[in-house]
């Protein structure tokens, strides 16, 4: 079902007492703030996640992995199953992230593999891809996320789509403090949503929750959040901080 969802990937940052501390910082301050209608999910290292889900078990606040291999077990060092994480009580998990596409090699048939197992064990995946800044300038933005939806995604039956959200991150705007406009962000999950109507029609495209990343800051998240088409944001930088974060979670 469509939801407001904001999600904090504290990617490589934090320490298990940094870890400790923020997630607990960003559970009071939801709670004090009395957070209602939004989703708010937050991404550790894997390390931390478990003491991460621990601190927040009894908050409003979701835990997410940020990657996951595709197989239940086996000779893959240094990699992290979905059946492990579930067994911590982690049941989401954010893929395709584009610094895993571009530091780590993951490609679509890839993605595609992971969503799958993620899908065969009931977690729910949030699903990242946007287009670099060539693309861009190039005019060739909507192709390029057009074809990383379809050639991860589009093998699914419609009912899959219960259990992803969308995440549109140009990579241009990651970390560089340059974000879309918000026109920008609107036009794209405008593209986006009519891409899956056309493939599994209207419900499926209404029903799917389009993150923004790029970013997203508290003052430029409200903006970007009031546009139609756009149902929250995947926070990088901006998550780190309890505060910052908990402004753009109460952004809508
Ligand atoms: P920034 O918010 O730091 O730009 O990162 C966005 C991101 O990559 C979230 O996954």
């Amino acid at each position: 079902m469509r939801k407001n969802i904001v999600a904090g990937n504290w990617k490589m940052n934090n320490d298990l007492a940094a870890s400790k501390k923020l997630a607990n910082q960003v559970a009071k301050l939801v709670k004090k703030n009395k957070v209602k209608g939004t989703k708010v999910i937050i991404a550790p290292t894997f390390v931390n996640l478990e003491r991460v889900a621990k601190a927040t078990k009894k908050s409003k606040v979701k835990v997410a992995a940020q990657n996951m291999h595709f197989a239940e077990s086996g000779a893959f060092t240094g990699e992290i199953s979905p059946k492990m994480l579930k067994s911590i009580g982690v049941k989401t998990v954010i893929l395709g992230h584009s610094e895993r596409r571009e530091y780590f090699g993951e490609d679509d048939a890839l993605l595609a593999k992971k969503v799958d197992a993620a899908l065969e064990n009931k977690m729910d995946v949030i699903f990242c891809f946007g287009e670099v800044l060539e693309d861009r300038k190039s005019g060739k933005q909507e192709h390029v996320v057009e074809s990383q939806i379809k050639n991860a995604l589009f093998h699914l039956e419609a009912k899959a789509f219960d259990s992803i959200v969308l995440a549109y991150e140009p990579v241009w705007a990651i970390g560089t403090g340059e974000t879309a406009s918000p026109e920008q962000a609107q036009d794209m999950h405008a593209f986006i949503r009519k891409t899956v109507a056309n493939k599994y029609g209207d419900e499926v495209a209404n029903e799917v929750s389009i993150l923004y990343g790029g970013s997203c800051k508290p003052g430029n998240a409200q903006e970007i959040f009031s546009k139609p088409d756009v149902d929250g944001g995947l926070i990088g930088g901006a998550a780190l901080n309890a505060e910052d974060f908990l402004a753009i979670v109460t952004a809508f």
